[in-house]
């Protein structure tokens, strides 16, 4: 399954998504918090349920007593969502000023978490805050850059409005560069839209040339639920955020397994006839809608 890190321009609902798709993912799922301002779904969603003993902070002090530390101490610092503990939060830190401890600890993070997707199956997302840039590159402190030049999506999350689209414009080109020096390649690249103003997914698209992999509906009763925790509002199960936070699992795993299919054989400029046949062919398995 894949690893999948979502950031943002400037507070556009990260954290609310990547608790919608951790939610509501068909497959187990984990969370990891990792925005270095600090996490929010502790005191927020949670309502202070998780205490301070758990969380990607002790990760950060297991990983400097060696190797395989971090690995070791991993599943005891997860925070289960649900009953059946198919749901994993790893809470993310309560101190910003905790944040440049992690700098070595990212690497060692991503290994395990890209170990959880591929031989456990599980849905992995991160929640990586806002981007900050120093020198055209990832900022070393201020986002975990290890995680997501190894996440199989970078998604930018962004609202359909004018505002969002002209933060967004500035950060896409130094995030692609980024992506192709020191990642997993530019089509790991995506968007995702919350469906919040005027622009629709094609404009979106067409404004920032970036795919939008999936669109989320402005949902605020859901949303405000995410946000702070408490009672689930009506209709929370069939709710429009969740319903479609689902989907757009889906998408993501088709988008990169397409993608994987397109590394093993590219299409041959030499045989047109056969480079159409596989674009029809992981055109079938791709999004739906
Ligand atoms: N799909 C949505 N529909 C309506 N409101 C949303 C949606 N996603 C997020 N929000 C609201 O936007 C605000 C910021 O969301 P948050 O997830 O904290 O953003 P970030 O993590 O990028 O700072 C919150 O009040 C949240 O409830
Ligand atoms: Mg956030």
């Amino acid at each position: 399954m894949p690893v999948t890190a979502l950031v943002s321009a400037k507070s556009s609902g990260v954290t609310t998504t990547a608790l919608a798709l951790t939610l509501a993912s068909k497959r187990p799922s984990l969370l990891a918090e990792c925005d270095p301002a600090g996490g929010t779904i502790r005191a927020g969603f949670l309502q202070g349920e998780a205490t301070a003993g758990f969380g990607l902070y002790h990760l950060a002090t297991a990983e400097r007593t060696g190797p395989d530390a971090l690995a070791h101490a991993f599943a005891s610092h997860l925070w289960s969502m649900d009953q059946a503990g198919h749901r994993k939060l790893l809470p993310g830190l309560t101190d910003p000023g905790q944040a440049a401890a992690l700098t070595r600890t990212w690497p060692a993070l991503s290994d395990v978490l890209h170990v959880l997707a591929d031989d456990a199956g599980y849905d992995v997302f991160i929640d990586a805050g806002r981007l900050a840039l120093e020198s055209g590159h990832l900022h070393p402190t201020l986002t975990p850059a290890p995680l997501l030049h190894q996440a199989d999506l970078v998604l930018l999350v962004v609202r359909g409005t004018e505002q969002s689209l002209t933060l967004a414009r500035h950060l896409i080109d130094p995030l692609r560069t980024e992506l192709t020096e020191r990642g997993n390649g530019p089509e790991a690249l995506g968007l995702l839209l919350i469906e919040d103003g005027p622009y629709r997914a094609h404009q979106v698209a067409d404004a920032l040339k970036v795919p939008v992999l999936a669109a989320l509906p402005a949902d605020p009763a859901t949303a405000d639920y995410f946000t702070t925790g408490g009672r689930p509002p009506r209709g929370y199960g069939r709710s429009p955020l969740l319903r479609h936070a689902r989907t757009a699992t889906e998408q993501f795993e088709a988008a990169v397994s397409r993608r994987e299919i397109q590394r093993q054989y590219p299409p041959r400029a030499a045989n047109p006839q056969l480079a159409g046949v596989l674009q029809r062919l992981t055109e079938r398995s791709g999004p739906r809608g």
